[in-house]
């Protein structure tokens, strides 16, 4: 498949570029930010070079548009230029996961293998075209206070709501900190993402596949389908840990994580 051009971007992502050995990087969640993936970098620092950025419109990153699934993807990939990193293993969660297929779409001669964790491969239904445009209307006229009390419930599991109460306030801190523009434009670039489902057939890159059990937003039943349909792909299921199960489960999420980064490493 042919690379677009990339689009050059005035100042580069924000991002921590820390360790050495294989490069890795790390697509957030919304409305988050690079921060989600503290356990993850602490993990992989003895034997990759973890790139983590902020994408557009989020953490320490430019708010400028335009905002779409290819832009952020072409954001990724010119960070990878300024870094002179020629391929890199790409991970995503959720929103990070929709980016890391675009850049697989986009960019594939970059890729060195997937990590696609609590995401889908599918498009917005009409019914979450419809939510994300009242979501966007939310963030304009009510904050992010409002954006958060609407999106937080899904994004956490039920064992975490359970067990670890202080861990959903750090994430509510999290996401009050994002910027309203790059909340909207993000809701923006996910509901108009295209579907990538028929893409999944032609991924032939080593991929890992997680999942945390209780996620409601993208299910098991998701990530069995895009396992099932990527060749050499792997699933590991994050028990009692829901979407973002990296941050709800960071010990669980990072042996699945090592024992997959290992795998690339030693074969
Ligand atoms: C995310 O966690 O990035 C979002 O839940 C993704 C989405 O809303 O589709």
């Amino acid at each position: 498949m042919a690379e677009h051009e990339i689009e050059v971007i005035d100042e580069a992502l924000a991002h921590l570029d820390v360790g050495h050995g294989l490069p890795v990087v790390l697509l957030h969640a919304f409305p988050l930010s690079k921060a989600m993936w503290e356990a993850q970098v602490a993990a992989l620092l003895g034997e990759c070079r973890c790139i983590v950025p902020d994408l557009r419109g989020f953490g320490d990153s430019p708010t400028s548009g335009p905002y779409t699934m290819d832009q952020y993807a072409d954001d990724v990939v010119a960070l990878l230029d300024v870094l002179q990193i020629d391929k890199a293993v790409i991970g995503g969660l959720s929103m990070g996961g929709y980016v890391a297929l675009a850049i697989w779409r986009r960019h594939r001669r970059r890729v060195r293998a997937l990590i696609l964790a609590d995401t889908r491969a599918s498009a917005d239904s009409a019914d979450a075209f419809a939510r994300r445009t009242e979501l966007i209307q939310v963030a304009r006229t009510s904050g992010m206070d409002a954006v958060v009390e609407a999106q937080l419930p899904g994004l956490i599991g039920k064992s975490t709501r359970e067990k670890q109460p202080d861990l959903i306030d750090r994430i509510r801190a999290a996401m009050v900190r994002t910027s309203v523009d790059g909340v909207v434009g993000a809701l923006e670039a996910m509901r108009t993402r295209p579907d990538s489902t028929e893409l999944l057939t032609r991924i032939d890159v080593p991929t890992l596949v997680v999942v945390g059990a209780e996620d409601a937003i993208t299910p098991l039943k998701e990530a069995r389908a895009m396992q099932r349909a990527i060749s050499n792909s792997r699933l590991e299921v994050v028990p009692e840990a829901g979407h973002l199960s990296n941050v709800e489960r960071p010990a669980a999420f990072n042996t699945a994580l090592s024992d997959f980064v290992g795998s690339l490493l030693y074969n």
